[in-house]
Formats: C-alpha cells, structure tokens, sequence
C-alpha cells in the first residue's frame, strides 16, 4: 500500500508557484562549453580523443546544449570560416576550431621525432586564452567549460584569476577530465610570463612545482570539480604511489574530485555495422564470423591460417605505462605458442626491440608502427584474446572495445580495469592477472589458452561480453548528476 502511496504523490500535478517554476526550469538546458587538444574523428592521438569525440554527442542527446573547443589543426576542413576560427555543426553540436596557423599548422599535434615541440606552453596558453575570447565572441556564456588534460587546464585558472570579476562568465564554473596524471605540461619558470599572471601565481599553492610551472596542477587547484576517468583511478592517485607528485593537492581536492568510468561510442565501434571489418557480425553470428575474419587476417599477415591457434591482439602506446615492459620479457615464449599483431606507436627502446622479434618470428608476429584507425577495428574483430598487460591504466578503453567484438580482454588489474573487468572465473569477461610481472601474465595467458581449446566455455564468454553495455548514455548521465549539476546552482534546483 505505501507504495502506490509513493507513486500517487509523483503523478500529482504541481499546484503552488514554486513547484510550477521548477518544473519550468527543468526544461532549460545546461550550457556547456567542452574543450580538448584532440576530438575522434578531427584529431587523435589517444584515448582523450575518443572520449572528446564521444562524450559532448552523449550529452546533446540529454539536457545539454553543446560548444565543442579545439585546435585548428592542418588536416581539419571547417564548414565555415570566421575572424580567428574554423566552425562546423555535427549532430547539432557546433564544433569550433581555433586558429592561429603557426602554432596548429604542423604535422604532428604535441611532438616532433625529437621530443616536445618546444613552444607548448605557449601554443595550448593561446589555445586556452582564446577559448575563452571565443565564447564571448559569439555570445555563449556557459554554466560549465569541461576541460581536458593539462592543454586545456589554463582555462579553469584564467577564469579565476584574468577572468574573475567578468560579468560574461560570472556563473561559469568549470570541470577538468584527467586522463592520464602522468602528463602534466610542466615548463622552466623562464616561461611564466607567457601566461600573463602575475608572479604571485607563481606559488606552490597555485602553478609552481619544484621551481618549475605545472599546468595541470594549477587546473587542478582552480576546477570546481576535478574528475578523472574511473573511480579507481580517482582513489589512487591521492595516493604517493600513484599521484605522480600531486598526489597532495589532489588530496586537498577530495571532496570535489570525483571518478567517472568512460564509455564507448557503439556508432564507431560496433561489429554489426563496422565499414572496415571484412566480416560484419552480431552475436548471433559471432562464433562464426569472428573466425572468417581472423582467418582472413592470419592470411593478410603470412601466419599459419588455423582457427586452433590462438590469436592475440594488441593496439595501444608502446610505453611503459601500456606493459611493454612485461611484454618484453615473454615474447619468446608467447611467439612459440600463440599468434600476436601489435599495432601502435611509441618508444624508441620498444619498437626497436618488437621490430628484431618481428624477424625472427615471421609467421607469428608482426609489428605495425603507426596510427590507422582502419586496422584497428579489423585486429578487434579478428583477436581472440585481446592484451592490455598496463602498468596503471586510468581507465582504458580497448576492454570496452574488445568486448563489443567478442575478443575477450587479458587485463592487469589496475585503475579502470578494475572497475570493467571480471575474471571468467568469476562469471566475467576477461582474463585478470593481480601481480605486476612477468610469470603472472604467462600463467594468465596459458589459462586463457586452456580455455581457447574448449571452445563451448570460450564462445558462453563472448555471447556474455557482446551483450555488455559500456555506452556513453550511462557515463554522460554521471557527469550530469556528479558534475554539471552540482555546480550549476540555478539548474540543481531542478533535481
Ligand atoms: C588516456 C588513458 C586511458 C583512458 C583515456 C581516455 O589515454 O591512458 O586509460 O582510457 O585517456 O580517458
């Protein structure tokens, strides 16, 4: 009875002049200003990219009215050309893209073959400042700019500081997404006054760091609430081990930093409608499917075209951070046994080393060092085991992807993998392994193997994992509940 009570007193019409106005202002949308140094498909890099790219296309469809900020980079063709700006409307999102042809119109986005290209600071301060310029230029006055990593950091402590008493951003708050701490844009102090702040910034309660400037640390100290991709991530790196020396101003954050577990974008990746697979499939055509397409790809590749032999995928940074290290130490034994395609970009040390195996090990092994989308999705849809030996993993997308191809993940335990992957043995999806080293992984890949030979428990697996969700409408919700609309005061009376 207490429960149709309940129900009956949410189906009430509201009859007072509060309850009307709220009811009215739950129509208005939150405004939002979303920036990133890279967004799928214009620009990417890495994981940020796909996430830049996917989530404003989540929110749209939600209560939010969408600006999405990025560099005008060489490649990118705007619909439209404005004074200092590129625009393009997809989706019903405006895209902005910000120009100033020497800092953006080069080959690579952060790098040159020798390191860093060496005026970053000053480019992504351009960037930032100009964000900002730009919003009051066509006259969108956001309740939230969300930034991304540290390029985008320097807009959350220019509203605060240059911006502070402007009447144009006066309700903005702003949100700042970490990817991955380990990149920090930290620049000799010689620089400093490329920011245009005064020197009092220059203080280890503000961008200073060790002597130097530390741009994410000031965008961590001035975001109203700092997020980072998954909640296990978010609780590490308060931690000594974890926090790549901010560990303490993230703790001082605590109560405003929060961990939201990413998503996929299931228009791109998706078996059922994927352009650049041979074989497209569901899972009901998995089993079969999948191995027209590692068949396809074992041929491709010079390998021994048989189903019986397990083939591991791999598409990632070749650094440290993604295992490579790991990795490394078992190749002999993997090659002996298994078939493995890499596919990515990296350190020098690594692609050196994977390039001499790749030789000795012709018909079971190749290397592909360079971005291509394109082959990508083919080894997802070809693997059946998928390898993401990370080091730390702030949240990791390639499990979500794998999952949605029915190539089952062999994951360390670390950060968002924690939070996305079960073991088999415990009715999940993928094949864990706790202990950072070498012996742990091979046992963690033989155990894979014993399960590859029976293929009823493999394929019981891949139905499982195929019918996962980890789309963008559960992640945008929770930037919307933990996020958005608990800063945006005005809209929080909504809810
Ligand atoms: C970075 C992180 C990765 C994360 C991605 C998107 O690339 O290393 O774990 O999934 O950003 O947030």
């Amino acid at each position: 009875m207490e429960g149709i009570g309940e129900r009956c007193l949410f189906m009430k019409i509201p009859k007072n002049k509060n309850s009307i106005l709220k009811s009215q202002t739950a129509k208005q949308k939150i405004k939002i200003a979303f920036c990133a140094s890279e967004i799928f498909p214009f620009a990417k890099t890495g994981g940020l990219a796909d996430v830049a790219g996917a989530l404003p296309k989540a929110l749209v469809k939600k209560e939010c009215e969408l600006k999405v900020l990025m560099p005008f980079y060489k490649n990118i063709k705007p619909q439209k050309m404005c004074n200092g700006y590129g625009t393009s409307e997809v989706g019903g999102i405006d895209f902005i893209f910000i120009k100033d042809d020497y800092f953006f119109f080069r080959d690579n986005l952060y790098v040159t073959k020798d390191g860093d290209y060496s005026d970053n600071l000053e480019r992504f301060n351009f960037f930032s400042k100009q964000v900002l310029n730009i919003l009051m230029k066509i006259n969108f006055s956001p309740d939230i700019i969300h930034c991304n990593d540290w390029q985008t950091s320097l807009v959350s402590v220019y509203l605060k500081t240059i911006y502070k008493d402007s009447d144009f951003f006066k309700d903005t708050k702003s949100v700042l997404t970490i990817h991955n701490l380990e990149y920090q844009g930290i620049f000799n102090k010689e620089k400093f006054s490329v920011l245009g702040l005064p020197w009092n910034c220059f203080d280890v309660n503000c961008l200073e760091f060790y002597g130097k400037i530390n741009v994410l640390k000031g965008g961590i100290i001035f975001a109203d609430i700092v997020n980072t991709v998954s909640p296990t991530y978010a609780e590490k790196i308060t931690t000594q081990k974890y926090g790549c020396g901010l560990d303490g101003v993230l703790r001082n954050k605590k109560d405003n930093l929060i961990g939201v577990l990413n998503g996929i974008d299931y228009d791109v990746w998706n078996p059922e409608t994927d352009e650049h697979i041979y074989k497209k499939y569901s899972v009901t055509s998995a089993s079969k499917n999948k191995a027209i397409n590692k068949a396809k790809l074992q041929e491709e590749l010079g390998f021994l075209v048989n189903n019986e032999v397990m083939l591991i995928g791999m598409v990632s940074r070749l650094v440290e951070q993604k295992g490579l290290a790991l990795i490394s130490q078992v190749l002999n034994e993997v090659l002996g046994k298994y078939q493995l395609v890499i596919l990515g970009e990296g350190e020098d040390r690594y692609k050196e080393l994977l390039k001499e195996k790749e030789k000795e090990f012709k018909n079971s092994f190749t290397l592909t060092l360079r971005m291509d989308e394109c082959f990508a999705h083919q080894i997802y849809a070809a693997a059946d085991l998928f390898l993401m030996p990370s080091k730390f993993e702030p949240c990791g997308l390639s499990q979500m992807i794998s999952y949605k191809y029915g190539t089952i993940p062999l994951v360390h335990h670390a950060g968002g993998l924690f939070d996305s992957v079960e073991d088999v043995s415990n009715c999940g999806g993928g094949i864990i392994f706790k202990k950072y080293n070498a012996k742990d992984l091979m046992t963690a890949l033989d155990r894979a193997s014993k399960l590859y030979e029976n293929k009823d428990s493999w394929n019981v697996v891949v139905n499982r994992i195929m019918n996962y969700d980890f789309s963008w409408a559960r992640a945008s919700d929770e930037y919307i509940s933990k996020a958005y609309r608990k800063l945006a005061r005005v809209l929080s009376e909504t809810v």
